[in-house]
């Protein structure tokens, strides 16, 4: 497997396994056939509800714990130092594992620094081997790198042929932060199965519309994390390692890319009131 350098000398796989909305009851199920078919980084999220399936899965596997990639993410009802750490122990106990590999923050909203002082303090706690963000678009991004001691290794974005993330990408390079690509495969679009060129490419080649978009990605170095369910999209999306697109074809993707917030953008305040809410459909008491 293809790995990535982080800014602070962690290898990390390239390419893993993404476990948003695989529900608590498959996600056991799921996540030991990715593993079983080659995956090595599985990444969830405290927001997901589902880290103890992914506990149980990485327990029972029988891989070292040590051949795995672990990522979690801390979401906004745990913002703030104190409530961040308390939720770092959380995971840490539901995940079954004494270390995570990559810890984020998953939103750009609430006491976001508050959370990176205690996701700071895991780091030097033996906790979190790499710390990173998710959804800091260039303003807060830099902002927030600005204010870290220990800059982010990662910040995770929608990231795919139609959302190439050039900007972030320029913004992110002097922290030697890496992208890391969620919704690969555009969430499963329509648009990507069909579309000319990466069907052209995938003609070439022998391989899906969809692999094309994923190879592209770990072209440019960019960690990508697709889902599914089915074990075998799950091996093809792995697949992409046996061929190579060349300058003039990646290029031909460029085109594709579409204005930022296309489809929605954490800059919109009714994004932002729904994701602040999002947690109570989980736990209506909070
Ligand atoms: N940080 C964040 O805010 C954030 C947000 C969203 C996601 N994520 C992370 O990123 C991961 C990936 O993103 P995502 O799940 O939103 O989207 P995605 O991986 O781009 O797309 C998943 C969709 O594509 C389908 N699919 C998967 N492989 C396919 C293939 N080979 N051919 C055709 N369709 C295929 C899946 O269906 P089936 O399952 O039915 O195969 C599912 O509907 C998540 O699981 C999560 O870990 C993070």
């Amino acid at each position: 497997m293809q790995t990535v350098k982080l800014n602070n000398g962690v290898e990390m796989p390239v390419l893993g396994y993404g476990v948003f909305q695989v529900p608590p009851e498959m996600c056991e199920r799921c996540v030991s056939e990715a593993i079983s078919v080659g995956y090595r980084l599985i990444d969830t999220a405290q927001a997901y509800y589902n880290e103890e399936g992914v506990g149980r899965a990485i327990t029972r596997c029988g891989v070292p714990r040590s051949q795995l990639f672990l990522t979690t993410k801390i979401w906004i009802t745990n913002a703030g130092e104190e409530k961040a750490a308390a939720s770092i122990d959380e995971s840490l106990r539901k995940l079954r594992t004494d270390y995570i590999d990559l810890l984020l923050i998953h939103q750009p909203f609430s006491d976001y620094t508050g959370t990176w002082r205690a996701m700071e303090k895991a780091v030097r706690e033996g906790k979190v081997r790499a710390i990173g963000l998710s959804n800091f678009y260039p303003d807060r991004f830099v902002d927030m790198a600005e204010y870290a001691e220990i800059k982010p290794a990662v910040n995770q974005l929608k990231t795919n042929v139609f959302s190439q993330q050039w900007d972030a990408e320029a913004e992110m390079k002097p922290y030697g932060t890496h992208i890391m690509a969620w919704g690969p495969l555009a969430q499963g679009d329509p648009d990507l199965q069909s579309n000319p060129v990466l069907a052209g490419l995938a003609e070439k080649y022998g391989k899906t519309p969809q692999q094309v978009a994923l190879r592209y990605l770990v072209q440019r170095d960019i960690i990508a994390i697709p889902k599914s369910t089915h074990v075998e999209r799950m091996k093809q999306n792995l697949d992409v390692f046996d061929f190579a697109l060349t300058p003039e074809e990646m290029e031909s993707i460029r085109p594709l890319d579409k204005p930022a917030g296309f489809r929605w953008s954490h800059r919109d305040p009714e994004l932002v009131k729904f994701l602040l809410s999002y947690d109570k459909q989980f736990n209506p008491d909070k």
